[in-house]
């Protein structure tokens, strides 16, 4: 951690990281997302969970494919992130193979099922998030709007027993990342080549 970081530090790191990521070219970004399932899909927080929250990729974000698949054959529940326009965070939408997918602000799908279907983060027993940027000790660095730390807050508190699982490529380590107090720091972090527990 650097505490004379700049805010213009964190948004150069995130630039470069993002840039780094969408050049993995779509063999290796295969190679990865199959190296990670096979990481994952053996890890105690994925088999003993049920509803399990993941994302699709985009932007370069490694791709939880693999895994949700594995978990619609588990008889899992898979849910994406959805916007809540009205609190400025993210609530979750269960999401199967046959659901209808529809655009949100920001260009990415979501399931267009009635709010009434949302949850919120703390309903997960596992949640995967994307990210931009990792370091060793589980802090990340998202894309910048805040959505995940403002809809993780509440997992904050020590009855609360939501896993938070990283997904990343190894390239997007770094050990200069700027930590801000509301920044949500992770339990795991899963890449290509390794596990970071934290
Ligand atoms: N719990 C919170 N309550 C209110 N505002 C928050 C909270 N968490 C984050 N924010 C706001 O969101 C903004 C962006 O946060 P940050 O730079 O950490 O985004 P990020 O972690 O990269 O993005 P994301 O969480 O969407 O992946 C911050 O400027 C902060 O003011
Ligand atoms: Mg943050």
């Amino acid at each position: 951690m650097s505490t004379s970081t700049t805010p213009t530090t964190a948004n150069l790191l995130r630039q470069q990281k993002r840039e780094q990521r969408r050049q993995l070219s779509s063999s290796q970004q295969i190679q990865h997302a199959k190296r990670l399932a096979e990481r994952l899909l053996n890890h105690n927080a994925f088999n003993h969970s049920q509803r399990i929250a993941a994302y699709l990729a985009n932007d370069g974000e490694i791709d939880p494919v693999y895994i949700i698949e594995q978990a619609w054959n588990l008889g899992k529940q898979i849910y994406l992130p959805v916007l809540s326009a009205h609190e400025n965070s993210l609530l979750f939408a269960p999401y199967e193979k046959d659901s209808l997918l529809c655009r949100n602000q920001f260009g990415i799908d979501e399931p267009d099922c009635l709010p009434e279907h949302w949850l919120k983060a703390e309903h997960m027993d596992l949640i995967l998030l994307p990210l931009v940027a990792f370091d060793e000790k589980g802090n990340r660095m998202g894309m910048g709007g805040g959505f995940y730390d403002r809809s993780l807050a509440n997992i904050r508190r020590p009855q609360q027993l939501t896993q938070l699982i990283g997904l990343a490529h190894e390239i997007q380590k770094t050990d200069q990342m700027v930590i801000q107090s509301w920044d949500i720091p992770l339990h795991v972090i899963a890449t290509e080549d390794r596990l970071y527990q934290i």
